[in-house]
């Protein structure tokens, strides 16, 4: 098990580079999750000490509260149109960069917005980092009218797929289900392993009730896994084009 000291550290190293990468009079993207609150606190810093002019923009309530509280000036993403760059966490990365995100219920707001920006980085610790995605929970945004039959045409994509009998948990919170920021329901899909993320990605996309799924496929650009000793990894698109 990794020890919870490592995993902050790695992820202060990781933010800390993300921030290097941030210029003045950049439209910035925050992401949300644990990391990515690192990587707020860090710009926060950053801003107050250089007098960074940036315009940003959220991808969730949680992340906006955080850099409000700190100073920071939050926009809404139609307010900037398209961003330069998306700085934001992943539950999973795997060596092609495709990721699974989702674990904090925001990745519907979260692929909005980096699919707006000329660039996603992902900021991680190592043990974000798999040969093969699907270990963590896929997570799933349905509208919560009619979610069982959702999940039951999500069952049968999964079985097409040679997926069957798959476990599909409803996300719940104190004995109700959680809410997004959309107001909709989070399904969980326990597969274990992903053989063919495009090919579920595009069956999940094509149910009607399925909001967006946490699949982030060509979508990062970079990677940047940090390690407790401070030190950083990089892996890039480029490298694999
Ligand atoms: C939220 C996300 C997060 O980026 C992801 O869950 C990683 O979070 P953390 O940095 O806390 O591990 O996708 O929807």
């Amino acid at each position: 098990m990794t020890d919870p000291a490592t995993t902050d550290l790695s992820k202060d190293a990781a933010a800390r580079a993300a921030v290097a990468l941030v210029e003045n009079g950049m439209k910035l993207g925050l992401g949300t999750g644990s990391t990515a609150k690192v990587f707020v606190d860090r710009l926060a810093e950053r801003v107050h000490a250089e007098g960074l002019d940036l315009r940003l923009a959220s991808t969730s309530q949680a992340t906006a509260d955080q850099a409000r509280s700190l100073g920071l000036v939050v926009y809404e993403l139609d307010d900037l149109g398209w961003l330069d760059l998306t700085i934001d966490g992943a539950d999973e990365v795997d060596p092609d960069l495709s990721l699974i995100k989702g674990g904090g219920a925001a990745h519907l707001r979260e692929k909005i917005v980096a699919t707006a920006s000329d660039r996603m980085v992902v900021i991680a610790d190592q043990g974000k980092v798999v040969e093969r995605l699907g270990k963590f929970k896929l997570p799933v945004e349905v509208i919560p009218f009619g979610w069982q039959s959702t999940r039951t045409h999500i069952e049968r994509a999964l079985t097409d797929l040679d997926m069957a009998d798959r476990p599909i948990i409803l996300r719940e919170k104190d004995g109700a289900p959680i809410r997004t920021d959309e107001n909709n329901y989070i399904l969980d899909l326990d597969l274990g392993e992903i053989h063919d993320a495009p090919a579920l990605a595009a069956s999940l996309s094509a149910i009607a009730g399925v909001v967006e799924h946490g699949l982030f496929l060509n979508i990062c650009n970079l990677a940047i896994i940090g390690r407790p000793d401070g030190s950083v990894v990089e892996l890039r698109r480029e490298d694999l084009e």
